[in-house]
């Protein structure tokens, strides 16, 4: 028989035991009832910019590197750059770059190529691409090119060549030559896959040839210029926004080098090609074509469904490196730029701009809404540029949002100048949207998680134009990914504010990059969208309309509180006088300095120097840090409410005075930052330093006295502050009124709603190294469907997609079970996004999804294409195929390879990789397609395995 004593123990033991396995670490609470902000609709857009070869070379498909012998900059003069010139006779041949017979003034140079000998000479004029041209098999191929005949007389062939020098494509063109600059197009369908093609102009005969502008497209591109797997990537981001053409390049290193959009229109042959801006001694090659110009970005925007941001130069060159502002006459150039672009893209037809519109192909309006106005550019020789866009382009298009830059980072000396000047402007002359440039490191990101919270909501909303998280190593990885999923849960709670937000930059080539980390990484036969772009597609394409209230904390933990002593102190030197500290209206403390600070017991210096004069507290820290006094006699409780009333001075320049509250010791503390350059109030938790305020920019002069008032009503801090003339309180203005919820993490969370499905999307980052037990409730619903689909994204911190493992981190989704009351364990290192349905039905299921292929039989070289010619839902709706994880499968592994197929972007191209290895003389494929958590299969192909005979 059990003792009473031990059965007292085992329920004891029991109820631990349970409370341990059971009893969730976390707390979410969802007030459905209770509605947010309103999400804006334009949130998540991509940023374009030609920067790591990401237009020519990338997303722009020409294949030909350096295709009008244009190739001339500071670092090379190599006009024939990518090109060989191969011959029977080198003594024959006269090859060189001229441009007396130009095929246009933007298009200066062409190769002229003289044969002399009256014997059959055969001279091949080679490209080599970028790194060597990839061609797949079967697949067409559009080489032109412009040829002016002199006197050739002879016959020329187009054709591939594989490395090893093996023709695997031919065509000539049946068109005769003329003495005229003439446009020729033939197809080339090569019949064999390589990463290592070239393309061969080979010339029999005698006489002298001009040739000029040849490029070569894969026909199975978007409008038969853009990498259709890169297209892809951004359709399937659903961007909301495309913001282009950059960045820095916007700027250019020089007046030549500035990017002018009407260099980028109209036929490709005219455009006027330039040098790019991210070239150096190690990438000397690195040109813009323009190939890739403003008329396409804008039918890309119109093909993403996104809304054209495009940029414009501000009439400054690049201040990073060096520039600065033109000279007035040429700023007038840029103005006029701006405003002939927005009618370009919004005037009718009749308009001189909107003729040239319709004359490229499209007559109705491309609905412009947004102009940005340079780019980083800082200081008052900018505000001055801004101010005259400002003016002319209101009086034109008053309707189109200007977006003026704020420097290249979110909180130094030039974005507080910055701000500093918007804050002063007058309403009407303000830019709609502020261009907020955030590349900083992980931390950053969660210790600024408050920023937008209460920013001032009559200052420009925020356009986040570049951002991304910069580790250590600059990698892509989930580290950097999660900080910006944690700020992106910040966001969207402050939609109301940051109406956009892109990350940059977008494309990267693999081993041409000048920067990094990148959104998606590509080379001529693969892309790679990272983590970073997992976790924003994720976000993206679960976008609600508004938010709904919702707690995230720790199970019975207390929330933060404002008690400790208070203090003050300063960055160089500063004077205070008057400290007076009222608790609940009555008088505590009137402190005159009146003692000498050695002889009374009421403060402790913390830190820097401190001395009494004339009943003024003089304070100085010349070092980092701030100095610290702390007042020993009072101590704030978070039961009552205070006002602290303190007179300042700063006297040196740079000089910022700090007041100290609910100091609790040397890490923790609140500190409120008195500075020309920006008042603002930090937290600072276990010695980590979180920003609680926006910044204010009250004008503080040197020598001049100041009187800030704090009041404290529970977790709320509100701050005044004033200008003293002869004890006069002057100008007294609401520094900022701000609540003191800090979020320190690990958890980050945001919940949409989505009016037109109903579901409830919850978004959470977990930051830690530990699964999470949490328990979900929602109250003010009428109904949860019991199952809900979560998406998750996790792995190690270090983890990211490579080349070598491009699927490394990819969203996970399954389904779960919920109910207005659920426990759910959330991964350690994890963004989810859960949704929940608040309508009795079932998530749509995949009915069928098709493949075919145009081939039945394949050798041991051969290449063949599946095609995925079908896929519906349930509810006969196409499949989201953006959405949806697809891959195929093969009854013989050992023998099939599934490769990745940039005309597609999806691992569908088969090749043979041993015939040793062959079961049978044929194999089966089919694919499978991964929505909504439910998986299905599609039919298969049987293939025939034919011997090659090589
Ligand atoms: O995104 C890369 C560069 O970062 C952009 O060109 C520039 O705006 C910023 O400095």
């Amino acid at each position: 028989m059990m003792t009473r004593k031990f059965m007292i123990f085992v329920l004891i033991f029991l109820f631990v035991i349970s409370f341990s396995i059971f009893a969730s670490d976390y707390q979410m609470n969802i007030d459905f009832s209770k509605k947010d902000k309103e999400i804006s609709p334009l949130l998540y857009g991509l940023f374009f910019e030609d920067i790591n070869y990401a237009a020519d070379g990338g997303l722009y498909a020409n294949l030909i590197q350096n295709s009008s012998f244009e190739f001339e900059n500071a670092y090379t003069k190599d006009k024939m750059y990518s090109w060989e010139i191969i011959s029977t006779n080198k003594e024959e041949i006269i090859t060189s770059i001229e441009s007396i017979k130009s095929i246009n003034e933007n298009n200066p140079n062409y190769l002229k190529i003289s044969i002399n000998s009256d014997q059959d000479q055969r001279v091949q004029l080679l490209n080599k691409g970028f790194d060597g041209i990839y061609v797949i098999q079967d697949d067409s191929y559009k080489v032109s090119l412009y040829l002016q005949n002199e006197n050739f007389n002879g016959e020329i062939e187009i054709f591939l060549q594989d490395e090893k020098g093996k023709v695997i494509g031919k065509g000539a063109f049946d068109k005769p030559l003329t003495n005229e600059w003439e446009k020729y197009e033939i197809i080339l369908t090569p019949c064999k896959t390589t990463e290592s093609a070239r393309l061969v102009i080979n010339l029999k005969g005698k006489g002298t040839l001009l040739l000029d502008m040849i490029t070569m497209f894969p026909e199975r591109s978007w409008n038969g210029i853009l990498r259709n797997d890169l297209v892809k990537l951004m359709k399937d981001f659903q961007s909301r926004f495309l913001r282009f053409p950059g960045g820095c390049i916007l700027e250019g290193d020089s007046f030549e080098n500035i990017y002018r959009w009407k260099d980028t229109i109209g036929e490709p042959v005219s455009r006027k090609m330039n040098y790019n801006l991210w070239y150096s001694r190690e990438f000397p090659y690195y040109f813009q074509s323009y190939g890739l110009g403003f008329y396409e970005y804008f039918l890309l925007s119109d093909y993403l469904n996104a809304e054209p941001v495009p940029t414009v130069n501000c009439g400054m060159t690049c201040q990073a490196r060096g520039g600065g502002p033109l000279a007035l006459d040429q700023t007038y150039q840029f103005v006029q730029d701006a405003i002939d672009l927005i009618e370009f893209a919004n005037s009718s037809t009749d308009s001189e701009w909107g003729k040239v519109r319709r004359e490229l192909g499209h007559s109705q309006p491309f609905d412009l809404n947004f102009v940005g106005i340079g780019n980083e550019q800082w200081g008052w020789a900018y505000f001055n540029k801004y101010s005259l866009f400002h003016d002319s382009l209101k009086a034109h298009f008053p309707e189109i949002n200007l977006i003026a830059g704020v420097g290249p980072s979110p909180d130094d000396a030039l974005y507080h100048e910055a701000m500093n000047w918007i804050t002063d402007l007058p309403q009407e002359e303000k830019p709609d949207y502020i261009d907020e440039h955030i590349y900083r490191s992980p931390e950053w990101f969660y210790t600024n998680i408050h920023r937008y919270d209460n920013y001032d909501r009559n200052m420009p909303k925020v356009f986040i134009g570049e951002l991304a998280a910069h580790n250590d190593k600059m990698s892509n990885n989930l580290e950097s990914a999660l900080a910006e999923a944690a700020f992106l849960t910040a966001i969207e709670k402050n939609s109301d504010v940051v109406k956009m937000v892109s990350y940059a930059p977008l494309f990267a080539k693999i081993g041409y990059n000048q920067w990094q980390p990148n959104f998606v990484w590509f080379t001529d036969t693969e892309a790679i969208p990272t983590v970073n772009y997992q976790v924003w597609k994720l976000f993206s394409r679960n976008l609600g309309d508004y938010v709904i209230e919702s707690s995230l904390a720790k199970q019975r933990e207390t929330s933060y509180s404002i008690t400790g002593k208070i203090g003050l102190g300063s960055r160089r030197n500063v004077i205070f006088e008057n400290l007076i500290i009222l608790e609940e209206k009555n008088q505590v403390i009137a402190e005159r300095f009146s003692e000498p600070l050695d002889e009374t017991m009421k403060f402790t210096i913390v830190n820097g120097n401190f001395e009494i004069l004339e009943n003024k507290l003089l304070s100085s820290h010349q070092t980092s840090g701030f100095s610290c006094i702390q007042l020993n006699e009072f101590f704030m409780d978070d039961q009552k409410d205070y006002s602290i009333s303190v007179d300042f001075k700063i006297t040196q320049r740079l000089g910022e005075a700090v007041v100290y509250l609910g100091l609790k010791d040397k890490n923790n503390y609140l500190l409120l930052h008195l500075a020309n350059e920006g008042s603002y109030l930090e937290l600072v938790s276990d010695g980590i330093s979180y920003q609680m305020s926006p910044y204010n920019y009250f004008p503080l002069a040197i020598n001049q006295a100041y009187r800030i008032f704090i009041d404290i009503t529970g977790n709320s801090i509100k701050i005044e502050m004033a200008e003293l003339n002869d004890s006069k309180i002057n100008n007294k203005e609401l520094l900022f009124d701000v609540s003191i919820r800090p979020n320190l993490g690990p958890l980050y969370q945001v919940v949409n709603y989505d009016e037109q499905s109903g579901d409830i999307i919850i978004k959470v980052v977990n930051s830690s190294q530990e699964d999470l037990k949490t328990n979900i409730t929602i109250s003010g619903v009428d109904y949860i469907y019991p199952k809900g689909l979560i998406t998750i994204i996790s792995g190690n911190l270090n983890d990211g997609n490579t080349l070598s493992n491009p699927n490394k981190i990819i969203p996970k989704t399954k389904q779960i079970e919920v109910s207005k009351d659920f426990d759910y364990q959330i991964e350690k290192n994890s963004v989810s996004v859960l949704r929940l349905k608040t309508k009795a039905e079932d998530f749509v299921k995949p009915k069928t999804i098709t493949i075919d292929s145009t081939k039945s039989k394949i050798g041991v070289n051969d290449t063949l294409r599946i095609e995925i010619t079908n896929c519906l839902m349930e509810n006969g709706e196409v499949c989201e195929l953006g959405e949806a994880l697809i891959w195929f499968e093969t009854d013989n592994p050992e023998l099939v390879d599934f490769n990745y197929d940039i005309t597609t972007g999806y691992n569908s191209l088969i090749s043979l990789n041993n015939l040793e290895n062959m079961k049978s003389d044929s194999f089966k494929v089919w694919a499978k397609v991964r929505i909504n958590g439910y998986e299905i299969k599609s039919n298969s192909l049987t293939f025939e395995v034919k011997d090659d005979g090589n």
